[in-house]
């Protein structure tokens, strides 16, 4: 019997992933990639070689656990964040390509301001604390997580990209670890929970990745004023603080910076579907 081209493979398996996933042409290459052991650019390269058989059962093994909805990152193992590759298991969110915007600008910050202390809380899989420490070899960093199974993914993360001696980890509540230590930040990267609690029942991501890393109260910005409140005991005058947020939280998450500083260089950023994503506050 002929084996399928690759070409072939993959279009079957798009379609297979349509119902399920927005991007159902970049999880069939990242499946038939790893399958294959190759890199995007070579499979693409090389679509009317016939599909091997050895790669093809595990592509359709792989394929028919996506295709009933489970996310291809936890699948494989590992998602692609800014410009290095990551663990993820199911005790992590997922990393978003939304959250690189705020890593942007914190870098951007860091170019011109020094950072001393820089804290990631709800680390996750420590995306925003390694990718920083990586690209800031100045900073020495903090990382929090309510979650010991996520400080053990972001743990091997930072060992995983060569960070470790500048990144300490955290167990507790946002800020109340470094309350605790006296470790006052003069950068705080922030991306909490903030799907409100009524709308997790119908998005897909609910059943997949922790309810922990998810879950932002009514209005989802439960932990984001929570989180404000302890950094108005801990941030000195200049710090900066980004803090990711949902499409049409920009307005309430503002009020709720300003109740706690007036004053301060406060704006809410968009991403680029022109959705507010991220609060920036200088302190
Ligand atoms: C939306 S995920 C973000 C993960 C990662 N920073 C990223 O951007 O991919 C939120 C994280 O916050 C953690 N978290 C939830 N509540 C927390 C709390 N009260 N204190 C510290 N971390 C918390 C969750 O365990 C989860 O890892």
């Amino acid at each position: 019997m002929s084996r399928p081209l690759l070409r072939d493979a993959r279009r079957e398996a798009v379609e297979r992933l349509r119902a399920v996933s927005e991007t159902p042409a970049l999880d069939a290459d990242l499946l038939l990639c790893a399958a294959l052991g190759v890199e995007r650019a070579f499979l693409l390269a090389h679509l009317d070689d016939p599909l091997a058989e050895a790669a093809a059962a595990q592509f359709e093994a792989w394929l028919a656990r996506a295709a009933v909805g489970e996310p291809v990152a936890y699948i494989l193992g590992v998602r692609g964040f800014y410009d290095r590759e990551f663990i993820v298991t199911p005790d992590v969110l997922i990393p978003r390509p939304e959250t690189e915007l705020l890593l942007e600008q914190a870098l951007a910050w860091a170019e011109d301001h020094p950072v001393r202390l820089a804290a990631d809380i709800g680390t996750g899989s420590g995306a925003l604390a390694v990718t920083f420490a990586a690209h800031v070899p100045s900073a020495q960093v903090v990382a929090v997580d309510i979650s010991p199974a996520a400080l053990a993914v972001a743990q091997a993360n930072t060992a995983r990209h060569g960070v470790s001696e500048r990144i300490t980890f955290l167990h507790g509540d946002l800020l109340a670890p470094l309350l605790e230590r006296g470790l006052p930040p003069n950068l705080i990267m922030a991306n909490l929970p903030y799907i409100p609690s009524s709308d997790l029942p119908a998005l897909a991501v609910t059943g997949h990745e922790p309810s922990l890393a998810l879950d932002g109260g009514p209005d989802g910005l439960d932990l984001v004023r929570r989180l404000l409140a302890q950094a108005v005991d801990l941030c000195q005058p200049g710090a900066l603080l980004l803090l990711e947020i949902g499409a049409g939280q920009g307005e309430a998450a503002l009020a709720a910076v300003r109740a706690i500083w007036p004053a301060a260089e406060a704006a809410v950023l968009p991403d680029y579907a022109g959705h507010d994503r991220i609060v920036r506050v200088v302190v």
